[in-house]
């Protein structure tokens, strides 16, 4: 959806993945009804997605909407058929003790971010408008930036993303799925926290879960970082290289209700590695060392979705299952390139400990 007037050049372009984070964002998940209809007109809405972003998101643009579609499995299947995308399953459980990372229903997800809630209420709108008859909504979340990006545990959220051709690296699919190279996976989470619990902790104890100080946001020193701390369960490494994950997180909740959450989005080149953080926070990293956050944090929702490429979801075309997806192959002058080259979405900020994956 970043440029979608350029679909149909020999070069896949991209979903916006990554995109600098915003401080506004709806997370919207739904399920597609039966019967042909149904699948039909998600089709339609595929090709045609890129035209609705463009009309809203037009309308100011300094304000950087953006949207992304994702698929669950059984979404594939039903949408699309063979081939299909050589990691994408159902959302992968972890249960230990009362902690559950449940597995919860969820066909599409449109990830739609701007710098105002309104471009992303719009946008939200006039998609429901054209899938009212088509889908049934389980889950929307409308989030929004705290302070300086701070989660509503306090912390700030988002320091370790790596950025520019690292968070590519972390994100887009290479050679290792010629087929779908330029999609990425995401899984998503929404989590409710028991804030009177947390606010009961000194300041000190929930920076040792954090594994960072609260005020600063400065890393603790591998003598003072428990090694059960967030931040050291969540780094996961390959061959002594770290691999990293893009968090878009988002704090949202209601004050009048007592609802108080954080909104996981993590988009990877695969999904094993979030499945790999996930174990290690709610079984432990060795198994019972697991993860405070999720002594004060309770996962309501689980879902794992494909982000083809917007080249792939312009060239749909209604039928059920559709005709196979168009091959997405590197162009023939860039044998080499394992990723399609892209614009750059970063902050251009530069990462303090990432290492590129390859
Ligand atoms: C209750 C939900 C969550 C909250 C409030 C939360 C909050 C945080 C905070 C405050 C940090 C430190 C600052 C930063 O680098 O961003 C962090 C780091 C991180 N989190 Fe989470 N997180 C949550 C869930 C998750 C989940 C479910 C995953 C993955 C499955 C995850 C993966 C990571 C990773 C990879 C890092 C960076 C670690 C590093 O390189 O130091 N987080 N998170």
């Amino acid at each position: 959806m970043a440029t979608p007037g350029e679909a149909g050049a020999s070069t896949p372009i991209r979903q916006p993945i990554p995109a600098p984070l915003t401080r506004a964002a709806i997370f919207l998940v739904v399920t597609i009804k039966s019967g042909h209809d149904a699948i039909a007109s998600v089709q339609s809405l595929c090709a045609d997605l890129a035209a609705l972003l463009r009309a809203v998101g037009f309308r100011e643009p300094s304000e950087n909407l953006s949207c992304i579609m994702g698929f669950g499995s059984e979404a594939w299947d039903r949408l699309f058929g063979e081939p299909r995308p050589a990691e994408l399953h159902p959302f992968r459980e972890f249960r230990a003790g009362p902690r559950h990372a449940v597995a919860t229903p969820g066909d599409l997800l449109f990830h739609i971010r701007a710098e105002r809630m309104d471009l992303c209420f719009e946008l939200a709108t006039q998609i429901m408008a054209r899938l009212e008859r088509a889908v049934t909504p389980v889950d929307e979340v409308h989030g929004f930036r705290y302070f300086d990006s701070r989660d509503l545990l306090g912390f700030v959220d988002g320091t370790e993303n790596p950025t520019g051709q690292e968070a590519v690296d972390a994100t887009i699919i290479g050679e290792e799925d010629a087929t779908f190279a330029g999609g990425s996976y995401i899984i998503v989470q929404k989590y409710l926290h028991d804030m009177a619990a947390w606010n009961a902790l000194p300041t000190e104890a929930q920076e040792r879960i954090i594994g960072r100080t609260k005020l600063s946001d400065i890393e603790l020193d591998e003598t003072s970082k428990p090694s059960w701390a967030h931040s050291a369960l969540t780094v996961v490494e390959e061959n002594g290289r770290e691999i990293k994950i893009v968090r878009d997180n988002m704090p949202f909740g209601q004050a009048g209700q007592g609802e108080f959450g954080t909104y996981f989005i993590g988009y990877s080149r695969s999904p094993v590695t979030i499945e790999i953080m996930l174990e290690n926070m709610f079984i432990g990293r060795p198994p019972g060392n697991y993860d405070r956050i999720l002594d004060f944090s309770r996962a309501v929702t689980g879902n794992l979705f494909f982000v083809p490429t917007a080249t792939f979801l312009e060239d749909v075309t209604s039928g059920a299952p559709a005709a196979a997806p168009p091959a997405i192959e590197p162009p023939a002058s860039a044998p080499s390139q394992s990723v399609p080259p892209i614009p750059d979405y970063s902050l251009g900020i530069g990462s303090l400990k990432g290492k590129p994956r390859r």
